[in-house]
Order: C-alpha cells, then sequence, then structure tokens
C-alpha cells in the first residue's frame, strides 16, 4: 500500500477533516500563531494546511510542529496570493495581459514562485481567470482583460511559470486556477453580487482560460464566492464535478475561497453549518479555507447521512497526493532553506524594471509630446501618484514591504538629474484639499514639459473595490483641468501618467491632454519603468487588453459582441445605436501606440480553401515609417459569416510581436490551426461548420485598422 492509502488508513475523522481545513497564520511578536485558534490543532493534526504566513522562520517553525509533534506527521501546505511577484512587484495582472507576450508571462511567474518559495511558501492563489468585461469590477485588475482566447494563454502561461516543470522542484509552487467561474459579469459591476449569465456565455467566455489553466496541469481550482443562475458556486455541482472533474479530468484540489462554505448560509441554500459543508464536499470542494465549516460541519453532516466517508476520504486523498507532488513528504523544509543570491535579485529588478516599461500603453499622443525630447530641460512633474512609492504596488502586494518601491519622481530624477525635475502634487488622491493647485499651476511657468501623475489609489481597485464611477477620485480633475489650462495658455505640451487598475472613463482628459500614457500599477521598479518610456530609451509596447468605454452607460462593452438583427446605421433610427454616444469604446482592445509608426501593407491567408486537418497560416507584411524603432503587436481575428448560432463580430485567434528599425519591412506569421473555428452548436457542442470565415489582422480591434481576407472551410 502506499504511503497515502495507508496514512488515509491510519487516520481519525478528525485528522482526516484537519486535512480539509485551511486556517490563517500570522507572526506575532512571540512567533507564528494561528487566527482564532492555537498551534495545538497543528499538533493535533487538526489543521493541515495554512494561509498567509511568510518568511522561512515563521514557515519552519509550524512545519516542525506538523511534522515532528503531530501524531501521523504529515506536513503542512502553506499558501499565500503571489498576485503579481512577492517581495519583486511585476505589473498587476491587467497590466501584463496588455504585453500580449506568453514568454514574459510564464517568466514573471517563475520568478515570483521562486521568491516565494524562497519564503516557505508552497501554494499561490493565482492565476485569476476571469474574464472581465466591465471595469466597475475592481477585480478586473486581478485579471486577463475582456477576452477568453487572451485569458487562455495567460493561463497556460501563469501555470507552466508558478509550477515550473515539477512541482517538486523547490523553487516552484502550486497555482490555484481562480475564481470558477463566471465571477467577472457580477450584477452591475457590483463585488459579490449575484451572476446570471447564459449557458453560452459560461461555456463560450468563462470556462475556456480554466480549461486552459486544467491543461497546463494546474495542481488546484478556487470555485468563486458567488452563485451562478441560482447556484452558489462553491456548491456546482454541474459545474465543479460535471464539468472540472468529469469532462475535463482535473484530478487536483478544489480550495473553496476565503469563508465561502459557510456564506452558503447567506446565499441561503444551506440551514445550517453540516448542511452547508456538505453541499459543497458533494460538489468536490477539498479544502475549506478559513470557514472552519468542515471542522464543525462535517461530522454533523456524516452523522446525519448528508455525506459519505467515501467522499471525505476522496477528498483527503487529493490533498494528500498535492502534498506528496510538492515533495512535502520527502522534505517538509524544501522551500525555505536556500537563501536567493543577491545576483538573482539585481536580476529580477532588472525584469521588473523592463516588464514595467513594456506594459505601459499610450492611448494617445499628440504633437510629438513624447518622448520627451533632449532639449527639455526642466520638467514639471505634477500630480499625486508622482511621489506615491506605495501605491505602485497595486492592489495585491504579497510580501512586498512599502520601501523599496520606486516612485515616478525618484524614477525621472535618477533617469534625469534632480536639477531638471520639478515637482508638485497638487492635490491628494482622494480628499477635498485643493490649496496645492495654485502652487501646481505656478509651476507650469517654470519648466519646459508637464507630467501629470493621476489616478487611482491602489486599494481603489482589486477585491471589493468595485465603483460605480471609475473616475479620477478627489479633486483630481480640478488640479488636471487647471495644469492643462494652463500648459496650453503657455504652449507647453502637458502629458498624463494615469495609474489604474481598470479603464478610468475620462473622457475630457482624452480630449485635451497631449498624450496619456497607463501606467497601471507597475510594481516595485515602477518608476524606473516608466522613466524609461518617458525619455525615449524604451517605446510604450503595451495594448490594451479591454476596451476602454466612453462611458459607464455602455458597459458590458467589448469587441467580441454578437450581431444584431438591426445593426447600427447612422441614417436608419431604428438600428442598434444609442441616441447619445457612439456605439464604440473611447480606445479599442488591442489599442496602443508606439514611438514607431507602422503601416500594414499585405494580409495574404493560406490556403484560401480549407479542411479541418489543416493549419492557416496569416501572413502580414508591414514597414515602421516612423522616426524611432518600436515593437509592434499584430492582432489577428476571424468571424463566421454564416453559421448555426450567432457568431461575434470578431474571435480573437492571434497575436505576433515584431520590432523594425525606422524605415524597415517586415513580416509576422501568426498560424490558426482549423480546429480553432470550431464554434458550440445548439446542444453546445463544439463542431466544425462549413462556409466561409473573415480572417483579420490589424493593430487592434477596432475595424477600421483591419487588414481582411476571406476563407473557405470544407468539412
Ligand atoms: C479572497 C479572494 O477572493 C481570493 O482571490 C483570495 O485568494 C483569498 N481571499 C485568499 O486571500
Amino acid at each position: 500500500m502506499n504511503r497515502i492509502e495507508m496514512l488515509i488508513g491510519r487516520m481519525t475523522l478528525a485528522e482526516k477533516i484537519g486535512q480539509l481545513t485551511m486556517t490563517a497564520a500570522g507572526s506575532a511578536v512571540t512567533g507564528p500563531v494561528l487566527a482564532g485558534d492555537s498551534t495545538e490543532a497543528i499538533r493535533a493534526g487538526t489543521v493541515g494546511n495554512l494561509l498567509n504566513l511568510v518568511g522561512p522562520g515563521p514557515v519552519h517553525q509550524l512545519q516542525r510542529l506538523a511534522v515532528e509533534e503531530s501524531r501521523l506527521k504529515i506536513p503542512l501546505l502553506i499558501g499565500l496570493d503571489v498576485i503579481h511577484g512577492h517581495r519583486t512587484l511585476f505589473p498587476v495582472p491587467l497590466a501584463e495581459a496588455a504585453l500580449f507576450d506568453p514568454a514574459t508571462w510564464t517568466r514573471t511567474a517563475r520568478e515570483a514562485a521562486a521568491e516565494a518559495a524562497a519564503d516557505g511558501i508552497a501554494m499561490t492563489f493565482a492565476p485569476m481567470c476571469d474574464v472581465s468585461r466591465d471595469p466597475r469590477w475592481g477585480r478586473t485588475v486581478e485579471g486577463p482583460g475582456e477576452d477568453p482566447w487572451l485569458g487562455r494563454q495567460i493561463a497556460a502561461a501563469k501555470v507552466r511559470g508558478f509550477q515550473g516543470a515539477h512541482l517538486s522542484d523547490p523553487a516552484s509552487i502550486a497555482a490555484v486556477a481562480k475564481h470558477f467561474c463566471a465571477y467577472g459579469p457580477v450584477t452591475a459591476g457590483r463585488e459579490y453580487a449575484a451572476v446570471d449569465v447564459s449557458e453560452r456565455t459560461v461555456h463560450e467566455v468563462h470556462l475556456p482560460s480554466f480549461e486552459a489553466a486544467v491543461a497546463a496541469g494546474v495542481a488546484a481550482v478556487m470555485p468563486a464566492f458567488t452563485d451562478l443562475a441560482g447556484i452558489p458556486m462553491t456548491a456546482h455541482q454541474g459545474l465543479l464535478k460535471g464539468w472540472l472533474r468529469g469532462r475535463q479530468g482535473f484530478d487536483g484540489v478544489i480550495v473553496s475561497d476565503y469563508n465561502a462554505i459557510h456564506e452558503l448560509l447567506h446565499h441561503g441554500v444551506a440551514a445550517d453549518v453540516p448542511e452547508a459543508a456538505a453541499l459543497a464536499l458533494n460538489a468536490g470542494v477539498d479544502i475549506d479555507m478559513m470557514a472552519g465549516a468542515y471542522r464543525q460541519g462535517l461530522p454533523v453532516a456524516l452523522e446525519r447521512g448528508l455525506v459519505s466517508l467515501a467522499d471525505v476520504d476522496a477528498a483527503v486523498r487529493r490533498v494528500l497526493t498535492l502534498k506528496e507532488r510538492l515533495g512535502l513528504f520527502d522534505d517538509p523544509f524544501r522551500r525555505g532553506s536556500r537563501a536567493e543570491t543577491p545576483a538573482a535579485l539585481a536580476a529580477r529588478h532588472e525584469l521588473a524594471r523592463e516588464v514595467a516599461g513594456r506594459s505601459l500603453v499610450l492611448l494617445k499622443c499628440e504633437r510629438e509630446a513624447l518622448p520627451l525630447p533632449a532639449s527639455v530641460r526642466r520638467i514639471g512633474l505634477i500630480g499625486p501618484l508622482t511621489d506615491a512609492a506605495a501605491e505602485m504596488r497595486g492592489p495585491w502586494w504579497a510580501a512586498a514591504a512599502a520601501e523599496g518601491q520606486v516612485s515616478v519622481l525618484e524614477g525621472l530624477t535618477a533617469a534625469l538629474g534632480a536639477t531638471r525635475v520639478a515637482h508638485a502634487r497638487g492635490v491628494e488622491i482622494a480628499t477635498d484639499d485643493v490649496h496645492g493647485i495654485a502652487a501646481a499651476v505656478e509651476l507650469c511657468a517654470t519648466v519646459d514639459s508637464i507630467v501629470l501623475c493621476l489616478g487611482e489609489a491602489a486599494v481603489m481597485s482589486g477585491e471589493a473595490a468595485s465603483r460605480a464611477d471609475p473616475v479620477l477620485p478627489g479633486r483630481q480633475r480640478e488640479l488636471a483641468e487647471a495644469v492643462l489650462a494652463r500648459a496650453r495658455a503657455l504652449g507647453k505640451p502637458a502629458v498624463i501618467v494615469l495609474f489604474c487598475g481598470r479603464p478610468l472613463i475620462l473622457p475630457w482628459l482624452f480630449e485635451h491632454a497631449d498624450a496619456v500614457l497607463v501606467a497601471w500599477f507597475p510594481g516595485t521598479q515602477a518608476g524606473h519603468g516608466i522613466a524609461d518610456v518617458l525619455t525615449g530609451r524604451r517605446s510604450p509596447g503595451g495594448r490594451t487588453p479591454i476596451s476602454w468605454p466612453r462611458t459607464v452607460g455602455q458597459v458590458p462593452i467589448f469587441f467580441a459582441q454578437r450581431p444584431s438583427g438591426r445593426p447600427a446605421d447612422p441614417r436608419d433610427h431604428f438600428t442598434s445605436k444609442y441616441l447619445d454616444v457612439p456605439n464604440d469604446p473611447a480606445f479599442a482592445f488591442g489599442h496602443g501606440l508606439t514611438y514607431g509608426r507602422f503601416r500594414y501593407t499585405q494580409l495574404q491567408v493560406t490556403p484560401s480553401r480549407v479542411t479541418p486537418a489543416d493549419t492557416l497560416e496569416v501572413r502580414v507584411d508591414l514597414t515602421n515609417e516612423g522616426s524611432r524603432a518600436a515593437e509592434e503587436t499584430v492582432f489577428v481575428f476571424t468571424h463566421d459569416r454564416v453559421a448555426s448560432t450567432t457568431r461575434p463580430l470578431l474571435e480573437l485567434k492571434g497575436f505576433a510581436r515584431i520590432t523594425l528599425q525606422p524605415g524597415a519591412s517586415g513580416s509576422v506569421t501568426v498560424r490558426i490551426a482549423v480546429a480553432e473555428l470550431r464554434l458550440l452548436d445548439a446542444r453546445f457542442e463544439a463542431v466544425l461548420e462549413a462556409g466561409e470565415f473573415d480572417v483579420f489582422a490589424g493593430p487592434s480591434a477596432d475595424r477600421s485598422t483591419l487588414l481582411a481576407q476571406r476563407i473557405v472551410l470544407a468539412v
């Protein structure tokens, strides 16, 4: 009999439930402690998993209790939200999505894993795979943006990065694909609110990234807090057991979200804790994070016959198998035993700087406002986010201290020298105090160019950070209006650097600023990455992974809309449009300028008649007609012209990047397996239907920028 079966055979019910329990831990002056519990629980084997404990010292201290003092010596599994870095932060996930670069997505996750593992962590609650088409929803910051195909690529890349080639590698950690599923379309963008989207949308939009995570070997999955059409995800047998375990063959661990099993009572589907515990276990949830519902409820649920011991054992088996795959039985101290070298840290900081710079999205650039010309002697750096080092971390900072983050002021000063940077905050991020605006306006006369750093505070996006009106908080608009008016009067260029975890809806700013550079929250090396782009050391390369609405009234807005029976026609009143705003977004998915200027000259799709086993080759020729070298991202979309169900007007199928010197021409080739043209028919079966498809290529989902070619599929 193997180790796991032997252990299960020897375990008491309390010890089994201990393996299905995850409790928060933290550090006190006296050493590591468990919230609302005592370290006795570890000795007794009634807590087998912890979250929020950091550092080899505290982690190993508690691990020692488990493997030396508990009866069965089962190691603890220790998890933390290592979302976009651990001690070194990379840009927030939405910003990283803007890179359209799978190799980098994997690399930053690998680095985050190495840092977290060196701190004793064995599991991260990432990647978040939730597609978001609603910037009101704060968690948009943590995800891949609006597109399911993009979500698939990111999910797979991140799982590979966190987990590496082997989970037992001391620098690997288990990934958790979350939040399963359809957490993004919460009602009206309000966090934790009910979700009610169609079965087709669930399958076409919200499940693909989880499918990709599972295919990449993700160790665990976390159900969303929310319900889906009346069934809370924590109790969703159809999707957890049927789709995830059944159809996808997922045999890893399902870990609940924080207190989510207890919240089944608030959802009103369980009358008491034993019922809640039974609903979750019967849906396939293995680990109860922070509700204590399994410990309290499962013994009673067993007595009542609501659950079977075989199901408890099956859950324990999955948890122990994960611990075994992580190498914890062989050496529970393998993570956190080796200190990281200074060279590794320096290389990681260099990577963080590069990725920060590359994730910036230049939404607008006129009057050659960027890059800042070398002739600019003095720059006026204005706004509440100029010297806001801690904010650069974004809403999930794991173990990254506020100290050590590089502000824009520090970054620009390091690049240009202190004498060339004049600084005024003007206002705070979100207070009503406007007395600093006058000094900021005065500063404009003494400088050659103005850079205004505006935006949200880090905690205004992320969990529990929905905003009905995602605009500039506090009195920042007043500051911006005053400074922009003064800059215009003085004939000086004004550039906005915008910090946000979601598209902010600022039509007036987009109209009046000369340039707008979206910085999101770029992480530890923020200031250097931003300075690299402002000074022209690096061309901005990020592309928005989410449509940028003109107004909240357009939400949800996304490029993959289905056709209307009455397509918008300005000459025809009775067509699908608004009376007060255009249908299209302020900036389309994929939009982002560079310091080059690319002209797309030709699209060639071969073969033009395909069969199911073929692969399409999409070749795009382009020329950099600008005066600077830059990297361009090319997107490939398709549209199924006639099908048995309505198909999105554009479906993303690929992207490629190319760097071209000024005046140079080149081409990129994107390969698309014809199987990718499948659709879900009326019975939700994936089928290939014969007929014509349009293939599009270009710099964004804005149709007016796309080249097109038609192909025919014969099946
Ligand atoms: C709640 C969040 O929804 C989830 O994403 C996170 O992993 C857990 N808290 C643990 O911190």
